[in-house]
């Protein structure tokens, strides 16, 4: 049995990664500091002897014995990430810092949440790993961005320097179960939306694309990312390929809710990217990993946990 450490483990991504872990025979301490994550999350979690779960903010030095070190922590949404950037950037770095520094110490390995928002507002279609990606560093957006960049710095200078063992994997937009409803990304959004008979809310003209992942597919590539062998580093992409537009989307989000919500059309966010694609070849080769689940079957199990979740 393995001691695993998963940082921001009470967050979207973190609840699922944590469950999924005590489901294979792991032993969890979970690390939250509850800035957006929360105890609903985890509450089915929280009497089983194979889950601990410790309130911490990782901008300070934490001190556990552990084997492994899944580094989630970190707002996601500009919502969120944008409302106090300063912690934002600081739970980026000083929180590589720390979890990198307690890696060190305890000689554990530790993957870090990094995110497809390092490429920026791409000119490469879809986006490769050796993309270096093209990034405003003054802009609203590069608490997060150039946080997010500044910690894969970090892990790679820890690997040469240290020699220690580090997973650095490229989220690209995720979406199921346990989302927050009010943070403002487009799939619950939309969701939300629709099921409460409001407007939905279309930036631009809806032609940007992106490209969404079902949770559990995203916590597989994680898995297998950190158990992949030693000289596998990354960053690897994990992702869904399957791009479509906002108005795509929401024709989607309408007929699986039966929803008779209007589009209205609002001005672009200051640096939204025009377009988003995971190219998945490496996750493919390095981790045998792609993902299972299609768009239809995602959306609707989150359409039922939103249901679900708006009624309670
Ligand atoms: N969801 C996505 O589509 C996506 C895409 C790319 C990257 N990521 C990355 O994956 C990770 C998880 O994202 P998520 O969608 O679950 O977000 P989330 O906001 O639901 O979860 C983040 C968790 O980290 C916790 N946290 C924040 N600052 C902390 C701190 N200083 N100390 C301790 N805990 C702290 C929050 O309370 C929350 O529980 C993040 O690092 C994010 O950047 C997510």
């Amino acid at each position: 049995m393995k001691k695993i450490l998963v940082t921001g483990g009470a967050g979207f991504l973190g609840s699922h990664l944590c469950e999924r872990l005590i489901a294979n025979g792991d032993d969890v301490l979970c690390v939250d500091n509850f800035y957006t994550g929360s105890k609903k999350n985890i509450e089915h979690l929280i009497s089983n002897p194979y889950f601990e779960l410790m309130r911490h903010d990782i901008t300070f030095p934490l001190y556990v014995e552990v084997n492994q070190i899944y580094n989630l922590a970190c707002p996601a949404s500009p919502v969120h990430y944008q409302f106090d950037p300063v912690q934002t950037t600081k739970t980026n770095v000083h929180g590589a810092i720390n979890m990198l520094g307690l890696a060190k110490r305890i000689k554990a390995r530790v993957l870090q949440a990094s995110t497809s928002e390092v490429y920026g507002d791409p000119e490469m279609h879809p986006q490769r790993e050796e993309y270096w990606g093209k990034v405003n560093p003054i802009g609203i957006r590069s608490c997060y961005d150039e946080g997010k960049r500044c910690a894969e710095t970090l892990f790679f200078d820890y690997h040469r320097q240290h020699q220690l063992e580090i997973k650095v994997a490229r989220i690209f937009n995720t979406y199921g179960p346990r989302m927050h409803p009010n943070d403002g990304r487009v799939v619950s959004n939309f969701i939300v939306q629709a099921l409460q008979g409001q407007d939905i809310t279309i930036y631009g003209k809806g032609e940007q694309t992106r490209s969404f992942c079902y949770v559990d597919d995203l916590i597989d590539g994680l898995i297998k990312l950190m158990n992949s062998q030693a000289e596998v580093t990354g960053p690897i992409n994990i992702g869904n390929p399957v791009e479509m537009n906002m108005l795509q989307l929401a024709e989607n989000v309408l007929r699986l809710t039966g929803s008779k919500s209007k589009l209205i059309f609002k001005p672009l966010p200051q640096d939204d990217p025009a377009q988003r694609r995971p190219d998945i070849t490496l996750a493919g080769e390095k981790l045998g990993w792609k993902p299972k689940t299609n768009l239809e079957d995602g959306l609707a199990a989150t359409v039922a946990y939103f249901r679900k979740a708006l009624s309670a």
